[in-house]
């Protein structure tokens, strides 16, 4: 069974629009009110560069010059993103076409299965993503399974914009209730360092406005044309869900909370969006493990052992 498009709702007002090609998330309306940048065919899904509203994977964000160790072998992935491999490859999970298992009015199951070398990646990989809406939650359940000892980290790639007068997300308040961001080399690749938001650009530890943030003064800053870093729960690997993001907008009134399992959150205030969308007209709070880990010394690993179940939540909360 495969349709092309899946419409949740438990009749709470949140409406909640999918497409099995790429696990995309395509519309979130609360009471009507559009959340997520989206594009008009189902069809401008295939030839997006954006990865709107996506699952990215196997591995979301970035693998220094696509290359990884495990067990002693030597890894090649495609490098998709300048000298670096990023969100799964050239044909990563977000330009896979996910199987409908199981749909309910309120929830819907999708499943892949992306095969050993899938990307280059070792080891053929079950995954199953549950979207489910409660009250005005929508809720992604990841579960994973793989034969060999392999690599994988899953998140969500939507463009949240809360406005409903069509302005960019500059006026948008943000909270992060992280401690410290993980500082990038030119290329986006973290350099090892933990840095502590307190006193930088990127203390969201009270809500700040994200466009008077966007203009301060920090190199970080200017390397990634504005933010582009993860943000991280240190000693989270224990996979609490936990609240992590607080999004608003004054002008309409809506908020997004962010809850996640995942020991990261990039955020992305959308810096290279272009035709049809325009620079910082989404922001995208992904929850995932902290970029490159698999080549980073004491970063929370990444890695799924064979035969172990990978389970991650994220949870986007909305009112
Ligand atoms: C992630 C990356 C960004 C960018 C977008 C997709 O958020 O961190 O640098 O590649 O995906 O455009």
């Amino acid at each position: 069974m495969n349709k092309a498009e899946i419409h949740l709702t438990a009749g709470t007002g949140l409406e909640v629009e999918l497409l099995p090609f790429g696990a995309t998330i395509r519309s979130i309306r609360l009471f009507g009110q559009e959340l997520t940048l989206n594009y008009p065919q189902s069809t401008d899904y295939q030839t997006d560069e954006f990865y709107l509203g996506a699952t990215a994977g196997r591995v979301a964000n970035r693998i220094a010059k696509g290359r990884f160790e495990l067990n002693g072998v030597a890894y090649q992935l495609d490098c998709n993103n300048g000298p670096n491999h990023l969100h799964g490859g050239v044909t990563g999970f977000n330009r896979q076409l996910w199987q409908v298992l199981k749909q309910q009015p309120d929830s819907v199951q999708l499943y892949l299965h992306s095969a050993d070398g899938d990307q280059g990646y070792p080891g053929a990989l079950q995954v199953w993503q549950q979207f489910r809406i409660v009250d005005q939650q929508l809720e992604l359940s990841f579960l994973a399974l793989s034969n060999k000892d392999t690599v994988l980290n899953l998140t969500n790639h939507c463009y949240f914009n809360l406005n409903n007068d069509g302005t960019s997300i500059e006026n948008h308040q943000l909270q992060l209730t992280a401690t410290h961001y993980l500082p990038t080399d030119e290329h986006a690749i973290p350099t090892g360092e933990r840095r502590a938001v307190a006193g930088t650009a990127f203390d969201f530890s009270q809500a700040k406005l994200v466009g008077p943030a966007l203009k301060l003064q920090d190199p970080q800053l200017a390397l990634a044309n504005g933010f582009d870093h993860c943000f991280i729960w240190q000693g989270a690997e224990a996979a609490d869900l936990k609240r992590m993001a607080l999004l608003s907008s004054e002008q309409s009134g809506r908020q997004l909370e962010v809850f996640s399992t995942q020991p990261g959150l990039q955020l992305y205030t959308g810096n290279f969006l272009a035709a049809p969308f325009v620079s910082r007209q989404g922001i995208c709070l992904e929850a995932q493990g902290w970029p490159d880990a698999i080549n980073q010394l004491g970063f929370p690993t990444t890695q799924l052992k064979a035969g172990e179940l990978y389970q991650q939540q994220i949870v986007y909360k909305f009112s």
